[in-house]
């Protein structure tokens, strides 16, 4: 029989119930502790999941203090720095909740704190998991568009704006732009080989979350809900940037790569005001191209699965930890989704383009 692997969890939270439910999956895998900040919250975790045996902390850093192959970190996202440069300093393996951080600063900090410690730092993009976004990376490195000079991504919700820790700057330190933002980010720029992004021009507003006839919490609303960018990278290669959490629209359109060859146009899956965006399955993927001389489109068909994005993310850091492998999305290469985040955040700040230093 393998050896179990202890796992602590850290904020007890609303997706630490997702870790659970994909840990759970896995045979050689023992959820040993969970901590949360709020005094009592940790046991009540525990209990609601009946992780027999598990101890319980208010202080993350007595979790830290157990031997353990690896934690999931599930604050929210202004706590993900400094828990995660404790954790991997104590010699732990981190499966990060997305977005990575707050600032670029602290990506680069922790990515480095990694290197240095020798242990893991995977950063939890689920959609990655869906074999259709492996197709599309696939597609774009073939070398299929020819050279890929402009790529639009992000997507809208109509009207899907979150609460609670998500819509105050002091815990979640963006809205919309970092929330569901980075997952199209990774998609497209994961695609592309994640080049270096050079200079961020961008606008963001939050006239949705902060009117009460929209949001129930407009009072206590203070991160964006809609941003755009224009941001360069190297290479020559432009990215526009959409996204919205609300909107009195339908749509703000697919993914594209603009090639010199062909076009690929990427739909995400999902109905509804809370769809629109890439934060799960993939929809559809289109290339368009010529064929002597005729305007076709091709319609390239989708790889079919079950599978659940979320438990694929989880087994993936598991398999990773117990094999001794590289972390499946590190944090050395996310730094640089941090970095355009950052630079959007940044720019529509200061109302002016900005440099991006990596
Ligand atoms: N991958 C996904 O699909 C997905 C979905 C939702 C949220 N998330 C991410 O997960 C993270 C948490 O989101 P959530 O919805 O679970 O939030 P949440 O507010 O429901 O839970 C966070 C928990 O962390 C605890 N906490 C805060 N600071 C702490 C600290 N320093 N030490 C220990 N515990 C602390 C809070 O008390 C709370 O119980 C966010 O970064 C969010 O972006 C990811």
């Amino acid at each position: 029989m393998s050896k179990q692997l202890k796992i602590g969890i850290i904020g007890g939270g609303g997706i630490a119930g997702a870790h659970v439910r994909a840990y759970r999956e896995l045979n050689d895998v023992e959820i040993v502790a969970v901590a949360d900040a709020v005094p009592g919250k940790a046991a009540q975790f525990i209990n609601h999941w009946e992780l027999s045996g598990a101890r319980a902390f208010d202080d993350y850093r007595q979790l830290l203090e157990l031997e353990l192959d690896g934690v999931s970190i599930c604050t929210p996202n202004v706590a993900h720095y400094q828990v995660t440069i404790d954790a991997l300093r104590a010699g732990k393996n981190v499966m990060l909740e997305k977005p990575m951080s707050v600032t670029l600063e602290e990506a680069v900090e922790m990515a480095q704190t990694a290197e240095k410690t020798g242990y893991m730092l995977n950063v939890g993009f689920q959609p990655r998991y869906d074999p259709n976004m492996k197709l599309i990376q696939d597609l774009v490195q073939s070398g299929e568009l020819g050279k890929v000079y402009y790529v639009e991504t992000g997507g809208g919700r109509r009207r899907g704006m979150p609460g609670g820790t998500f819509i105050r700057k002091e815990i979640a330190g963006a809205g919309a732009i970092a929330d569901i933002g980075c997952y199209s980010l990774d998609m497209a720029l994961n695609a592309l080989g994640y080049p270096k992004p050079l200079t961020v021009s961008a606008y963001s507003s939050n006239h949705f979350g902060t009117n009460a006839k929209f949001h129930p919490e407009a009072n206590r609303f203070d991160v964006e809900d809609f941003g755009v960018a224009m941001v360069r990278f190297e290479g020559d290669l432009v990215l526009n940037f959409k996204i919205s959490w609300a909107m009195h629209m339908d749509t703000l359109g697919p993914t594209l790569f603009l090639g010199t060859d062909a076009g690929l146009k990427v739909t995400p899956a999902g109905t509804g005001p809370w769809s629109g965006v890439f934060d799960g399955k993939v929809g559809s993927i289109t290339m368009y191209h010529d064929i002597k001389g005729h305007h076709t489109e091709s319609a390239i068909p989708l790889i079919a699965h079950n599978k659940n994005l979320f438990h694929e993310k989880i087994r993936d850091f598991v398999e990773a930890v117990r094999d001794g492998k590289p972390a499946p999305i590190p944090g050395e290469l996310i730094v640089r989704n941090q970095a355009v985040i950052d630079g959007i955040l940044r720019s529509s700040l200061l109302k002016r383009e900005v440099e991006i230093h990596l």
